[in-house]
């Protein structure tokens, strides 16, 4: 174990550790966008800065990268940090103007209306790539990725159309969290939108109680991945049991 200083409070952690990831264990709110505990820290969207100061050095940090290390000293709310998060929640309101979660968040850090342009009025990406990283590191597809730069960068399928390596799962929908992208299921089509595009896939229907229980696509790439019968899932879970 290891011994590090919090806004003054002496915690203990595990080497392997991040800096936010102690916080987040001692109770201490650090803001965060662009994390979700299924998938890799990145970095994104940098609400998560926090000073860190090792010997006579103190340096701004994203605290979902930074490792926890033994006598380090960070601060989270400083009028710096504050400052800095104030400026960054700006940025993304002025981007994602009608994001209930930018706006629920800018609120919290005393932000209100923003300074900067308003490119999008109904925008709600911020960039923060969790639904790339889900689909790379969780599903394995890479169905999706960010593409361009600057004012151009965003989520993107091939050619914008539906992508064959995309499975339905939907799973970049569920961590999405500014609902930039959503999913529905009705009459027997799964429907995943996206910023700039909208991909449809059929449901498979159970035979015994008739409900469209999942996709056809996701159902065909389990049974491959677990090298079975796709037969297996032929009826829906209630059924099944
Ligand atoms: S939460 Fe650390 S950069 Fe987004």
């Amino acid at each position: 174990m290891i011994t590090l200083t919090i806004d003054g409070r002496k915690v203990q952690a595990e080497e392997r550790q991040t800096v936010l990831d102690v916080a987040r264990q001692n109770n201490i709110y650090i803001p965060t966008l662009c994390v979700n505990e299924s998938v890799q820290p990145y970095g994104s969207c940098r609400l998560c800065l926090v000073e860190a100061t090792r010997g006579k050095r103190t340096r701004l940090v994203a605290s979902c990268l930074y490792p926890a290390a033994d006598g380090l000293d960070i601060k989270t709310d400083s009028e710096k940090i504050s400052a800095v998060r104030r400026m960054i929640a700006e940025l993304l309101l002025a981007r994602c103007p009608q994001s209930a979660e930018v706006k629920a968040l800018a609120d919290k850090l005393g932000v209100g209306q923003p300074r900067f342009k308003v490119e999008d009025e109904d925008n709600l990406c911020v960039l923060c790539g969790l639904c790339t990283r889900v689909c790379e590191e969780v599903v394995d597809q890479s169905a999706i990725s960010l593409v361009n730069r600057g004012t151009q960068r965003e989520v993107s399928i091939p050619f914008n159309e539906n992508s064959d390596a995309c499975i339905a799962c939907g799973s970049c929908a569920y961590v999405c969290p500014t609902e930039a992208i959503t999913l529905e299921d009705a009459g027997g089509t799964r429907t995943i939108t996206m910023p700039n595009c909208r991909m449809e896939f059929k449901m498979s229907q159970c035979p015994d109680c008739g409900d469209y229980w999942a996709p056809e696509k996701q159902l065909k790439w389990m049974a491959e991945k677990a090298n079975i019968s796709p037969e297996v899932f032929s009826l829906c879970p209630d059924c099944r049991s």
